[in-house]
């Protein structure tokens, strides 16, 4: 994956130090030549002499600025950095993340960053607390915006105090979203993609809704290696708490009416549809306007169906591809294939959502797709990013088999 590739890799110094050993080993699996650049006080919580021994080469330490001396010759930093196709930050402490956005290139990896024109991969545990914290917040705002990636996918604990401690990173899955950053970034270019993501909730009453268990990281995965190969992308979620991609024209809509709309709005200038979204088939009736009372409420929720916004785009389908979802616990691939009929889809990609580790909320998914001929290719294990490059190469072939490439 990433064969002649080399990585500067910048460690942060804290309780996460160990993890940059991990993501060190997991580039070099991945074929990189990995150099490896230290922030601050990182050699309290690991020694340097680790990860000189595992990179086979000689660390460059936060007072190195300008350069580091090997043997006789002194090495300029700016030349190091020109030598890479990635820097890749890991873990981004709030520290480093605030010298970074002032531009203050006072140790050698935040200069390192300054100096870089490749992609920079920035990544951190984003739901623990202090990563909550406005300022913190405001720093990486500023960072996206000057185009540097931030990664803060595999977190598992909820916000508290040593949360810090219990960042579940998939050394694997931040490779790929590496290597995917260093991908040619023009193989959508002059395409329009339209995605759904996250759930819908229909509403009970203002404080209640029927809804689903979809996180939206599917959909915002797709959303973001779309615009990455220079797609349009047009996002429309469903409640999530996850940020929209750089770029990315996001709609937030609440119910199944309002997701078709928006995507109704969108259908006719878009060259794909892809439709993660996990819609409420059924409402309420009747959405009342204050909150029920516990001892005025029936015990029955009249429901009506919702409309099949899938169906609705396959029977208006031009030229554009569509691909579906499935979230199937039986059955899996005859549901799948009239769905794939009814609903006249390019394929769709199959769920077995009785298997609790994958599906929805996950970090990976293992799937199967059955395309409109009725051919299965069934996927190993991945990152929902991984999956999302899959389903791009494939939505990429069939445009390209219509313009006759
Ligand atoms: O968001 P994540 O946590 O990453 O989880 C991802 C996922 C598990 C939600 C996703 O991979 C998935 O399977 N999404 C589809 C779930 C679903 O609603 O399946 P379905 O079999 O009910 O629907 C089939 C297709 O029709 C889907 O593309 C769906 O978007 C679409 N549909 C369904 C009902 C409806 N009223 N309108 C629709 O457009």
């Amino acid at each position: 994956m990433l064969h002649n590739k080399t990585v500067l890799l910048g460690v942060g110094s804290g309780p996460l130090t160990w993890v940059g050993v991990e993501v060190l080993r997991a580039l070099q699996r991945a074929g990189a030549r990995v150099r490896v650049l230290l922030s601050r006080d990182t050699e309290a919580f690991v020694p340097a002499l680790t990860f000189q021994t595992l990179a086979g080469e000689q660390v460059i330490t936060a007072s190195d600025v300008y350069g580091t001396v090997v043997g006789e010759h002194v090495c300029p930093l700016a030349q190091v950095v020109q030598d890479s196709d990635a820097l890749l930050m890991v873990p981004a402490t709030p520290a480093l993340l605030a010298k970074t956005a002032a531009a203050c290139g006072d140790e050698a990896l935040v200069r390192a960053v300054l100096l870089h024109r490749g992609p920079v991969v920035l990544a951190f545990p984003g739901q623990a607390l202090e990563y909550q914290h406005p300022l913190v917040r405001q720093n990486l705002q500023r960072l996206r915006e000057a185009g540097v990636v931030l990664y803060d996918q595999g977190i598992r604990e909820t916000a508290t105090a040593v949360d810090e401690l219990g960042w579940v990173l998939s050394p694997q899955a931040l490779v790929e979203a590496v290597a995917g950053c260093m991908q040619d970034t023009t193989s959508l270019a002059g395409k329009a993609v339209l995605i759904t993501a996250g759930p819908t909730q229909e509403p009970i009453d203002p404080v209640r809704h029927i809804s689903n268990r979809s996180s939206g990281k599917t959909g915002f995965a797709l959303a973001a290696v779309a615009r990455r190969r220079g797609a349009r992308v047009i996002l429309v979620t469903g409640p999530t708490h996850l940020e929209a991609p750089d770029g990315v024209h996001c709609i937030r809509i609440q119910t199944a009416l309002e997701m078709r709309q928006a995507v109704l709005a969108h259908f006719d200038d878009v060259n794909a549809v892809i439709k993660t979204a996990a819609v409420a088939d059924f409402r309420p009736q009747v959405s009342a306007e204050g909150k029920i009372k516990k001892e005025a409420a029936v015990l029955n929720i009249p429901l009506e169906r919702n409309p099949d916004i899938l169906a609705e785009l396959g029977q208006k389908k031009g030229r554009q591809i569509l691909v579906g979802f499935a979230a199937e616990t039986q059955d899996l691939l005859n549901n799948a294939r009239q769905k794939v009929q009814s609903k006249h889809l390019d394929f769709i990609v199959v769920n077995d959502v009785s298997d609790p580790r994958i599906g929805f909320a996950s970090d990976d998914n293992r799937v199967r797709i059955l395309d409109a001929t009725g051919q299965v290719e069934e996927l190993p294990m991945m990152s929902k990013t991984a999956l999302a490059e899959h389903i791009l190469d494939r939505v990429e072939a069939l445009l390209g088999q219509q313009e006759g490439r």
